[in-house]
């Protein structure tokens, strides 16, 4: 499973027969040679995975009955997480009562029309159930081991990688958010993590926040410093999602590939896991893809929605494609920047036979 289940970049080179004056003689034997692929992908997420990466997009499951959103969601991507769906209060609306019927149905919709599904977020200072929100200290901490038991038990196998805490991190300080989790110890992200790697062994763990872009916030050091902790203590964490939603108060970083490099060089993956910029501009999409596609283990893009009538910020107009489907100047660059990415591994072109004259 994982972003090694996209297609080969060996893909793009297609056998040619070449019969030309052999065909003319009569020759029926063809030579086999590579030549580039005709054409670049015509897909977001066939142009990723040309380097072996995914593009993905935020689905909310009240839109699947709209064909418009479904036939370009379905066209373009090859990732998917659900919006709101798989979130704590949608998956245990009263306690130990799961209810997985939303995302299930974002779950279903993508593995039948060939994706992957991320999944978003096991823990969670926000969208909690009134129950868990009134809870404390161990009656708490208990309650979010049962629920990622509860959530990974159902989709044990089926997730590559899960978004096990999310945004755990304060603002401006770059210590901890005070949370009614966070309350409950400092060590309630580890105890996450270790009871995720124990419920889904398969699944990729990440940590998951927004404003952890620009290598210089005191967030993204913090951060940082608690990934670097947990591998040298062998706390099971396996890749770090970097949301990205870029504004003016949170603008892409000229540093954004430093911290990429950096994250994934303590030894997890690193991915773009909610990207919307303010604005579209089509510059900053297609730097931000050369970024990741300039790091080894930044393995995917998902931008967090479809049109810019989607979003959940879609005065910003700030996704891929404009209310009525069409493709914006951002789509055409992000998917240029995919199409130029050096395929990894470089296939190596088989040389090209000299026909012997007969
Ligand atoms: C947002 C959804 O897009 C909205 O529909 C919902 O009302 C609130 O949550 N960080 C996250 C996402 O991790 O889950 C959030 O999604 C956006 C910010």
């Amino acid at each position: 499973m994982g972003a090694n289940a996209i297609p080969s970049p060996g893909t793009r080179w297609r056998r040619a027969l070449v019969a030309g004056a052999l065909g003319a003689l009569g020759v029926t034997t063809a030579l086999s040679v590579p030549v580039p692929a005709d054409a670049a992908a015509s897909t977001l997420g066939a142009a990723a995975a040309q380097s072996g990466r995914y593009f993905g997009t935020a689905i909310s499951a009240g839109k699947l009955g709209d064909s418009a959103y479904t036939t370009i969601a379905n066209r373009e991507f090859n990732m998917v997480t659900a919006e709101n769906e798989m979130k704590i209060d949608a998956t245990e609306p009263n306690q130990n009562q799961f209810n997985f019927t939303n995302a299930d149905r974002i779950y279903n919709w993508a593995v039948q029309n060939g994706k992957q599904v991320r999944g978003h977020t096991l823990a969670w200072y926000s969208q909690q159930p009134g129950w868990m929100q009134s809870l404390s200290g161990s009656a708490l901490r208990q309650a979010m081991i049962n629920h990622i038991n509860g959530v990974m038990a159902h989709y044990k196998g089926k997730i590559p990688y899960w978004d096990v805490v999310n945004e755990a991190f304060d603002d401006s300080t770059g210590g901890r958010r005070d949370s009614n989790l966070q309350r409950t110890g400092n060590d309630w992200i580890e105890v996450a993590f270790r009871t995720a790697r124990a419920a889904d062994p398969a699944a990729k763990l990440c940590y998951n926040d927004y404003n952890i872009d620009n290598w210089s916030w005191a967030k993204t050091q913090g951060v940082y410093n608690m990934v670097k902790d947990f591998k040298s203590r062998g706390v099971p964490i396996d890749c770090v999602g970097l949301q990205g939603h870029f504004n003016s108060g949170s603008p892409y970083p000229s540093n954004y590939r430093t911290t990429l490099q950096n994250f994934a060089a303590l030894g997890v993956d690193v991915a773009i896991t909610e990207l919307d910029v303010e604005g579209a501009s089509a510059t900053t999409y297609a730097n931000i893809v050369n970024d990741c596609l300039a790091v080894s283990r930044c393995v995917g893009i998902t931008v967090w929605g479809v049109r810019d009538s989607d979003s959940w910020r879609s005065s910003q107009t700030p996704l891929l494609f404009d209310g009525n489907g069409n493709k914006k100047a951002a789509y055409t660059s992000v998917l240029n920047a995919l199409n130029s990415a050096t395929p990894n591994p470089t296939p190596t072109p088989t040389p090209t036979p000299t026909p012997t004259p007969t």
